[in-house]
């Protein structure tokens, strides 16, 4: 695939939405075609999914029902938008992918990593990100920067040990992929953490 494969991972509140969209703007102003999308969601089909994991209401779903909503959702973001965006030489971005699913399904919900590479690799066909950043904000500032939040979503409302095994479980995965995923410092600056993306970018890829 001639494309470019870009994902974005941090623990809730890391502030990840305003880095995706400077990265959007600067690939935009170097003349690449950039397709941003989130995860779950990303499609009609998707965005339909997303609404039944993150009902505040649904306080009865399984765990292993989450973790095969996610994957669906996923399959068809992948098939939908993302391959054939790739195929035609696009950088797509994506906010979240396999990775959350295998942190927070896999570790934070433990139901195992193993089982959910494999739910992950039917859904995606095996599709790797060819970069991931990760937005490293420790959980107490996570707690607090929910806090601050008005409205808290069905996994937003989570307990606060809850943050903090997904924040441990993205510090196991990133050990094992540490070529693929680069840590970012989120307690810096906007600016300096867009610049740091950045300079990954180019180092690899520009
Ligand atoms: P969202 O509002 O998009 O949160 P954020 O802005 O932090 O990405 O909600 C997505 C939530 O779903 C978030 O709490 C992380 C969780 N999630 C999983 O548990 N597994 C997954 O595979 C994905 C993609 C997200």
């Amino acid at each position: 695939m001639s494309g470019l494969f870009i994902t974005m991972e941090g623990t809730d509140g890391a502030g990840k939405t305003t880095q995706l969209s400077l990265l959007k703007d600067y690939l935009n102003k170097k003349g690449f075609n950039v397709v941003l999308v989130r995860e779950p969601g990303g499609t009609n089909i998707g965005e339909k999914i997303r609404s039944i994991i993150l009902d505040i209401e649904n306080k009865e779903m399984n765990c292993m029902t989450e973790a095969l909503l996610y994957a669906s959702s996923r399959a068809q973001l992948v098939n939908q938008v993302i391959v054939p965006e790739l195929k035609n030489g696009s950088v797509v971005i994506c906010d979240r992918f396999v990775d959350s699913s295998i942190v927070y399904q896999g570790i934070a919900r433990n139901i195992g990593m193993d089982i959910v590479k494999k739910i992950n690799n039917i859904a995606t066909g095996g599709l790797i990100p060819d970069i991931t950043f990760f937005l490293d904000l420790p959980p107490n500032k996570a707690i607090e920067r929910k806090k601050e939040q008005k409205e808290l979503d069905r996994l937003e409302s989570e307990k606060d040990y809850f943050y903090k095994k997904v924040y441990e479980g993205y510090k196991i995965l990133i050990d094992k992929n540490s070529e693929r995923i680069k840590v970012i410092d989120a307690l810096q600056t906007i600016d300096e953490i867009h610049k740091n993306i950045i300079n990954h970018l180019e180092k690899i890829f520009f």
